[in-house]
């Protein structure tokens, strides 16, 4: 495990950027695993900025998104579609019908976590799973428990994620109480991992990376995993 301590955020977020523009360069078709959240928004502007330049091109990228609320349309602008659309899809060149984000609002929920384990595996696997990190360890939305769940999968929210997304909804008790989520087997597979957090979560990236490995902390199965880098800003 890599950990790479930035100045700042913006460091942090040009760091990021350009590993996974390295990745992209190194691989036009990558498969990149994307999270929501304020974590990546600096580092998804800076990829606008390379794809600006003429340095990246994503015609041929696919992305798979981790998580996204239960009950939510595509267009709701509180959910991980519209973040995604709105923060770097629709400002690079990637064809969206190569951008896949689970289904909140599918009929059947259950089935599209079926639905979307598959459609990963199909892609071929994720080459790089980007992630920040909850304040309870969470990754993805998955949330401390008494065991690693798995595969793609319909959690139970923790009230400390629902406070802490509820700073983005008008009323508080519109925030969803379930979501749909990769599992911990499903990005634990990815072939790298990159995990970016600010400063404020400091305390939890050290014990997730020096603690023991517990369902406790979620993101403490990176350290089994042997292709991992974190990035974390002082301030
Ligand atoms: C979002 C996701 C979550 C967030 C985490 C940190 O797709 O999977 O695990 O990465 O909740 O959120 P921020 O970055 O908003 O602090």
């Amino acid at each position: 495990m890599k950990v790479i301590e930035t100045k700042n955020y913006d460091q942090l977020s040009r760091i990021a950027a350009q590993m996974i523009g390295g990745q992209i360069l190194l691989k036009p078709d990558s498969v990149l695993g994307l999270a929501t959240g304020s974590s990546p928004i600096g580092t998804y502007k800076h990829l606008i900025t390379q794809y600006e330049e003429g340095v990246l091109n994503f015609s041929a990228v696919r992305t798979v998104n981790l998580d996204e609320y239960c009950g939510l349309t595509q267009n709701s602008e509180h959910g991980y579609r519209y973040f995604m659309n709105h923060t770097l899809f629709n400002h690079v060149n990637i064809d969206l019908k190569n951008t896949f984000v689970p289904m909140g609002n599918a009929e059947d929920p259950e089935q599209e976590c079926l639905r979307y384990e598959k459609l990963v595996a199909d892609l071929g696997g994720i080459d790089l799973q980007i992630l920040g990190i909850g304040h309870n360890g969470h990754i993805g939305f998955n949330e401390p428990s008494e065991s690693f769940p798995s595969e793609t999968h319909i959690v139970d929210l923790a009230q400390s994620t629902i406070d802490a997304n509820s700073r983005l909804f008008d009323d508080p008790n519109d925030v969803p109480r379930k979501a749909i989520t990769m599992g911990i087997g499903t990005i634990i597979k990815a072939k790298k991992i990159l995990l970016i957090a600010g400063s404020d979560k400091r305390e939890i990236v050290e014990k997730a990376i020096y603690g023991k490995i517990t369902p406790e902390v979620p993101a403490s199965v990176l350290q089994l995993h042997r292709d991992v880098t974190i990035i974390i800003s002082a301030e």
